[in-house]
């Protein structure tokens, strides 16, 4: 599905040059489910940004189903990452002057879906989340581990062939940390690819591959 090739990422800061990705090749497949692991600063962020087409590397190939995505105008980055992938962070990320509801509905705003089929793809989400009684909260009148998972239903609003989280339970009690852990495994077994950061090795046990990263390289694969 992804091949990355030789990627490196400098960020210039004028009287020094941060190297935050450093030569990494990588081949992820449909139906993975992938933890990027490694202490802080290693890159995994960066990592994960690429992967995302956020942000563009300094050197490298990026393939995604054998094309070449790695200079793309901005537009056409945008569109590829609305039509085919999910995002969650670790700080949930949500518009706050919005409802949950309006929330996950946004994303397939920008991928022209009516209006009907958004609020009934939304609610469907957010009630497989959990969340049926929440729609029309604002995020601020929610728990995190609510806010976490109505930014999975907004990352899941376009039905996307990768989901990328960076530290999606870094914020939340280990509890909630479990059920948002439970939801990812069970969007993996229904056939969503997964990478996710974490910190946490007992997390990182439950992905079918583990990748570790320490000062832009990978050091290990299993
Ligand atoms: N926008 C940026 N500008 C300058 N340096 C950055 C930027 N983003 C990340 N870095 C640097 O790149 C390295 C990797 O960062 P990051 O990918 O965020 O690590 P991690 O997510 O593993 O903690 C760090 O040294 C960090 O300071
Ligand atoms: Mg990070």
């Amino acid at each position: 599905m992804i091949k990355l090739e030789w990627i490196e990422k400098k960020y210039d800061l004028g009287h020094v040059t941060v190297s935050a990705l450093d030569g990494v090749s990588l081949a992820i497949s449909r139906g993975e489910f992938v933890a990027i692991m490694g202490p802080s600063g290693s890159g995994k962020s960066t990592l994960l940004n690429v992967l995302g087409i956020l942000d563009e590397p300094t050197s490298g190939v990026y393939r995604l189903e054998e094309h070449d995505i790695t200079h793309l105008p901005d537009r056409e980055r945008a569109r590829i990452r609305n039509r085919h992938f999910g995002f969650v962070f670790q700080s949930f990320n949500l518009f706050n002057e919005l409802s949950a509801i309006e929330n996950v509905m946004l994303p397939m705003t920008y991928a022209g879906v009516s209006f009907a089929d958004r609020r009934r793809r939304a609610a469907e989400l957010l009630d497989w989340l959990g969340l049926n009684e929440r729609l029309h909260h604002l995020p601020t009148m929610m728990s995190g581990g609510e806010q976490q998972r109505v930014a999975i239903a907004r990352a899941l609003a376009n039905e996307p062939d990768l989901l990328l989280a960076d530290e999606p339970t870094g914020n939340l009690p280990t509890e909630t940390g479990e059920m948002i852990m439970t939801t990812l495994e069970k969007l993996n077994k229904d056939g969503v690819t997964i990478v996710m950061v974490t910190h946490n090795e007992v997390q990182g046990g439950r992905a079918t591959r583990r990748i570790r990263i320490r000062d832009g390289r990978i050091r290990g694969d299993e």
